[in-house]
């Protein structure tokens, strides 16, 4: 499936143009991110260095980019828009997939009030708002409102708030969004509240690393401690194929995974 298109397009008496069609909307798209990665945004807030600070570096937005394309994804999930290299990433590999009804939920509630919506307009600027939505609320509400509503994902991206109970309330609600056996790809593993959020989920849920998916990305301290391990930025978690509830009995206190060395 890697950087192809599903069957039933190619058997289309209309292939060829549909063809020229995607090539030419993702070459709209690496422009876009292009410019940005080079160039910045348009605008930002008036914090020292806020756009590198902030958004996802361009190498782990390819990395992104690639692996969900690898998994054929239909609908993805983003938690936290900001800046959008992300957000462009994300939509490159809809748009790579070109399944029937692509999907991309985007949850953020301060992208107008802090960001003045420049990630959506770069989105909008790469011709992404046809299959894009913006959900401007928490991501603890917007999730619980997708369960509600029944809606499922075949990936995720978790890049919102980083507190602790926000992160975990993020994987919660992501659990039954995400089909059995998706993807969920965390930033910022190498903070501890993000961190330990996900070595529950690992620990007591059956999810599962994709060993070396962002081993060639960009990598960071633990929890910017100059000399401790330095471990990839971002963290890609498969979930099982059957879902489990464990008996509340066979709690582990996990926390003492939380600075373990990766395996
Ligand atoms: C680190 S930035 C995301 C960077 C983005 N991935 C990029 O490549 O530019 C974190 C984002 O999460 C958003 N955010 C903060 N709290 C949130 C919440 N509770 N729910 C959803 N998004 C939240 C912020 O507004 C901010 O845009």
């Amino acid at each position: 499936m890697l950087g192809g298109r599903r069957d039933t397009k190619c058997a289309h008496p209309g292939w060829d143009t549909g063809l020229m069609e995607t090539d030419s909307r993702r070459a709209r798209i690496r422009e876009v991110r292009s410019r940005l990665a080079t160039d910045g945004p348009a605008w930002t807030r008036d914090q020292d260095r806020d756009f590198e600070t902030v958004t996802l570096p361009e190498r782990d937005c390819d990395l992104l980019r690639d692996l969900i394309i690898a998994e054929g994804a239909e609908t993805v999930v983003e938690v936290g828009l900001a800046y959008g290299s992300s957000a462009l990433a994300i939509g490159e590999t809809l748009v790579t997939v070109d399944a029937p009804h692509p999907r991309h939920l985007v949850i953020d509630p301060f992208q107008q009030p802090a960001f003045h919506n420049v990630g959506w307009d770069l989105l909008r600027s790469a011709g992404l708002d046809t299959i894009a939505t913006l959900i401007p609320q928490p991501s603890s509400i917007a999730l619980a409102q997708f369960a509600t509503e029944g809606i499922v994902a075949d990936a995720a991206f978790v890049d919102g708030s980083h507190r602790y109970h926000e992160v975990f309330v993020d994987l919660y609600f992501l659990r039954t969004i995400v089909r059995p056996g998706g993807l969920i790809v965390l930033d910022d593993d190498w903070t501890p509240s993000v961190r330990t959020a996900a070595r529950y989920y690992e620990h007591h849920l059956g999810w599962t690393v994709l060993p070396g998916a962002f081993a060639s990305g960009t990598h960071w301290n633990l929890a910017r401690d100059p000399t401790a391990q330095a471990v990839p930025r971002c963290r890609a978690l498969r979930l099982p194929d059957q879902p489990f509830e464990p008996p509340f009995e066979a709690f582990d206190p996990f926390w003492t995974e939380a600075h373990r060395p990766d395996p």
